[in-house]
């Protein structure tokens, strides 16, 4: 499963980055609005600290299927090459997908996703992702999980090769969910990416060796400090 950072703010990505095995970020508008200005400038700025290798998702506003293939040319244009054209999974969404997939090698990944059918249309539609929201799905009394596991069943009995990108995680119990099933991604926000690792007790046992290690070496000698 690959993990994408779920936010736009650099100082947090660039601090991930040092820590994790990112493949990439993902963008909303709800995300850019926090940052504000050109949106293409933060974009850029997120382009070249993941590498032009990695996952880059952007996602169009536009309302009417024509202009929504025009805003995905126009993000590709500007983003180049693994950058990926967020399209909500509606029906003037299903119908730029279609037409970005007779027309052009742009990527899209279907977001908005609540639904297992939902899913499969985008699916259908040649998206290469479809991102169900599991949190948003839990807080309408469904099961986020449930839905992102039957998407994996739908794909994989249908012998699709559209991938998932769960997003929208309140916690990493969620995440760990998917974990076990191996959906293809996750994007995070910044916070659920020290949720995994964060564990009190964990620091506890690395602090114990190092000072049981100090207490017949001496402070703040290391292995270094011996031949
Ligand atoms: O980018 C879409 C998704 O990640 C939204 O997450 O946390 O706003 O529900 P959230």
């Amino acid at each position: 499963m690959k993990l994408l950072i779920d936010d736009a703010h650099i100082d947090a990505i660039e601090k991930i980055c040092e820590l994790f095995p990112v493949a990439g970020v993902t963008t909303n508008p709800t995300i850019l609005a926090k940052i504000g200005g050109n949106p293409f400038d933060t974009l850029k700025e997120i382009r070249s600290l993941i590498s032009e290798e990695a996952d880059l998702h952007v996602q169009a506003v536009s309302r009417r299927a024509d202009d929504i293939v025009a805003e995905a040319r126009h993000i590709t244009d500007i983003l180049g090459a693994n950058t990926f054209v967020k399209i909500p999974a509606v029906p003037e969404g299903f119908k730029a997908m279609k037409t970005l997939l007779e027309t052009s090698e742009i990527l899209v990944t279907a977001t908005a996703v609540y639904t297992p059918l939902q899913a499969f249309v985008a699916g259908q539609c040649g998206a290469a992702y479809v991102a169900p929201y599991v949190n948003r799905i839990d807080n309408m009394g469904f099961d986020g999980i449930r839905v992102t596991r039957e998407i994996k069943e739908i794909f994989s009995a249908n012998i699709m090769e559209t991938e998932i990108i769960a997003a929208s995680f309140k916690n990493a119990q969620q995440l760990l969910e998917l974990c076990k099933c191996g959906v293809g991604a996750a994007t995070l926000a910044p916070e659920i990416f020290y949720a995994m690792i964060n564990n009190s007790a964990i620091d506890s046992a690395v602090e114990h060796f190092v000072d049981d290690f100090e207490s017949f070496a001496g402070k703040d000698k290391t292995m270094l400090d011996f031949q």
